[in-house]
């Protein structure tokens, strides 16, 4: 049978998705009471990384050794991936050691490519385009705070970028109505908009986005890759700053999210972090919860 691969939101149900969530949660309370879980045990991740990261490779490593598993590091610096090598040649050779594969790279298809020719499941840790770990971490964090999230109102503020992507694609799987306040320029992906035309709306006015919602999430301004833009970007996205002000005109049980690393001062105020509605380290935390309950699903089988 053809390995699962996780390379958006949408390559999963959403009853596979609750599932997953549901199995988060309880891997939180398991872990935080001391006990031993050994479901992968012997087995082992990839990790491949064409960007930086704090979270993502944390998460991973931690949560294998944790399941009685192992996790490798591997960067385009020390491997023939950084040498030329073929994508689907380092993809058959990779997949054939090891129980999985999380990569982290720049151009969506590079990752299709690799999955097409891997053996073993393939999951997205961010390219450009999309980064849907980050979304269950999110989705886990919402449930904890408020319960379902469907029939929700969600505002994305600041850049369409590939966190902005992959909420489009949590609107229609998690069932929530999705408004993003973006300059004009800086639109998510056309055609995913177009797909999700009846539950998300463009809405450029960042008071007038926010008006009732109960989840607000925003991100960097300029992600990696786009450094050389930051000096145009700061401008364009000067009047985007998610502020405690802006935060009342929001449902008053409005909680505020930033998958992280995040600039004070840019896309957030200096306070925005500490605010009453601020769950970002709960959902920093939690991108161990929900990798290791994708783990166990995509590498034991659902
Ligand atoms: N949010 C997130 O993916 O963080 P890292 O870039 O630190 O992995
Ligand atoms: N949009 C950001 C997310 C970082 C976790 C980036 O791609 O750099």
């Amino acid at each position: 049978m053809a390995a699962r691969h996780f390379l958006t939101l949408l390559d999963f149900s959403p009853a596979e998705l609750d599932q997953l969530i549901d199995n988060a949660i309880s891997l939180k309370k398991g872990w935080r009471s001391g006990e031993i879980r050994d479901s992968l045990r012997n087995r082992v991740l990839a990790m491949i990384f064409e960007k930086a990261s704090t979270r993502t490779r944390v998460s991973f490593e931690a949560g294998m050794t944790q399941l009685g598993g192992s996790a490798l590091f591997l960067s385009p610096n020390d491997t023939q991936l950084g040498r030329g090598e073929p994508i689907e040649d380092s993809s058959r050779v990779i997949s054939s050691m090891v129980d999985a594969v999380m990569i982290r790279t720049f151009e969506h298809d590079k990752i299709e490519r690799f999955a097409g020719a891997s053996s073993v499941p393939v999951i997205n840790a961010l390219t450009d385009q999309f980064h849907p770990c980050q979304l269950l971490a999110d989705m886990q964090t919402f449930r904890e705070h408020r319960g379902s999230i469907r029939g929700a109102t969600v505002t994305w503020i600041g850049d369409g970028n590939n966190m902005c992507d992959s909420y489009i694609n949590a609107a229609e799987q998690f069932g929530f109505k999705l408004h993003i306040a973006c300059p004009e320029g800086y639109e998510p992906d056309a055609e995913l908009l177009d797909a999700n035309a009846d539950r998300v709306k463009v809405i450029r006015e960042p008071e007038e986005a926010v008006r009732g919602a109960h989840l607000i999430a925003t991100d960097v301004w300029a992600s990696m890759g786009q450094e050389q833009e930051q000096a145009i970007r700061a401008r364009a996205f000067a009047p985007y700053q998610v502020t405690p002000k802006l935060m009342k005109l929001a449902d008053p049980e409005a909680l505020f999210m930033h998958c992280l690393p995040a600039h004070r001062g840019e896309e957030i105020s200096e306070d925005m972090l500490e605010h009453a509605s601020a769950v970002v380290w709960d959902e920093a935390e939690n991108r161990l919860h929900a990798q290791k309950a994708l783990l166990e699903f995509l590498i034991l089988g659902g």
